[in-house]
């Protein structure tokens, strides 16, 4: 368990940081709480390779998985047991919510961990500067996500002659088709983040990086007025012909069996789908399930990364808990971890040519020339906790209700970005 940190105890957990940069965890710091939201089967084998590797350095991985995708659960358990001082040592905190976090002082400073793994070269300059506050590595690093994948099950296509669709045009042509034959054409759940999900790819499809930006970024009310984001949400609405009747309230990996067992034929989802739909170290990644860029996305890489923060505390588990941040950087954890995560790696020096096709596309389209990078909205890349929460459940409520226009919906998500524009220093 551990308490909030005072000035005093930040000194003498700088010295400990500096000897346990590299140095194995002494036994009394030999267990970590680690808060998280992996709780599908992949997720929970990823996580085990994080606790197998730690308790090879004598530490033992107390796991508190919190269920809930995207970590909805997970969020609300990690402030109230930091109010009740009894928050996990290790913690997902990922994205803006770093930024919030270690405002707050509550994040233990990885600088001397992250100096001895070179971590200003190694990893993607996106990544180094998304685990850094005021100059400070507070994060470690994980695995980058790639959310506008399309997954599709192979045997239908194959079976009714169709290709995977590159634009939604694409797609309205073979749904018809997909539906004759007795086939769910979208897997979707009306989940609200599943829902948002959906949704930031197509704002993205339909308005490109800059609208997307000034709207999940920004919260630009003049951006709201803009006919692309009233395209997108009357084209959220249309293809709720092509999901279940009604959409119903699913977790993912019930979707992604869904369309393993060739009942959905298409997915939009985050790419832990992949690592869901088979194991990939068997291959059955490229030759069951194909994924590509959802609809008219190939342009971006719609990111969410995964880190682990470490609480400051009193500092009794720094050594331990700079073993562990040490050990998620390194090359050959990043490889393990990332393959059965369906994450590809955050460091640059990593080979493609062990990665499936999938996870190749991504890694390139990430670090080199040919995709814009765009942060998720849903996985809190693009803004902090509760904004995302108020659009996300205008995204929902306007799905939910067929009644609702997409002028109502802009409506409502300007009063949300006025309230969140004059809390934000622009
Ligand atoms: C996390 C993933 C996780 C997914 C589904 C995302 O926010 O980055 O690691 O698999 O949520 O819960």
């Amino acid at each position: 368990m551990t308490r909030l940190p005072t000035n005093l105890h930040r000194l003498a957990a700088i010295a400990c940081l500096l000897a346990a940069a590299s140095a194995p965890a002494r036994a009394a710091d030999a267990a970590l709480q680690v808060l998280h939201w992996w709780t599908s089967a992949s997720e929970r084998r990823a996580a085990d390779v994080l606790a197998r590797r730690l308790a090879d350095e004598g530490i033992e991985w107390r796991d508190a998985a919190i269920p809930g995708g995207a970590g909805l659960g997970a969020a609300k358990v990690l402030r109230s047991r930091v109010l009740a001082q009894n928050a996990p040592e290790v913690n997902q905190i990922i994205g803006v919510s770093i930024r919030e976090w270690a405002e707050m002082g509550l994040l233990l400073e990885l600088d001397a961990v992250a100096a001895n793994g070179q971590w200003a070269n190694a990893l993607f300059p996106t990544i180094h500067t998304l685990v850094r506050q005021r100059g400070h590595v507070v994060a470690a690093p994980l695995g980058i996500h790639r959310i506008n994948t399309l997954h599709f099950n192979r045997a239908v296509f194959s079976r009714l002659g169709l290709a995977p669709p590159a634009t939604w045009a694409e797609f309205e042509q073979i749904a018809p088709r997909l539906q004759a034959a007795g086939v769910q054409p979208l897997a979707q759940s009306s989940e609200p983040w599943q829902v948002a999900t959906l949704f930031e790819n197509l704002v993205l499809a339909d308005g490109g990086a800059a609208l997307y930006h000034e709207l999940f970024v920004r919260h630009s009310v003049q951006a709201l007025a803009d006919p692309r984001l009233a395209q997108a949400l009357l084209r959220l609405r249309g293809l709720k012909r092509w999901m279940g009747r009604p959409v119903q309230e699913q977790p993912w990996p019930e979707l992604v069996r869904q369309l393993a067992r060739g009942e959905a034929a298409m997915l939009v989802m985050g790419d832990w789908a992949k690592g869901e739909l088979s194991d990939p170290r068997a291959g059955a990644a490229d030759t069951d399930f194909g994924c590509i860029t959802a609809p008219g996305t190939a342009r971006y890489h719609l990111y969410s990364v995964d880190t682990l923060t470490m609480l400051a505390g009193d500092y009794q588990h720094s050594a331990a808990q700079a073993t562990l941040a040490r050990l998620i950087a390194s090359p050959a954890v990043q490889a393990e971890y990332n393959l059965v995560k369906g994450s590809v790696t955050v460091r640059r020096d990593a080979d493609p040519a062990r990665m499936d096709i999938c996870a190749r596309q991504s890694w390139t389209a990430f670090g080199q020339a040919g995709a814009q990078q765009v942060p998720s909205l849903v996985h809190r890349m693009a803004t902090d906790e509760a904004s995302k929460d108020a659009i996300v459940a205008e995204v929902h409520r306007f799905f939910s209700n067929d009644e609702a226009t997409p002028a109502d919906a802009q409506r409502r998500l300007a009063a949300v970005f006025r309230a969140l524009r004059s809390r934000t220093p622009q």
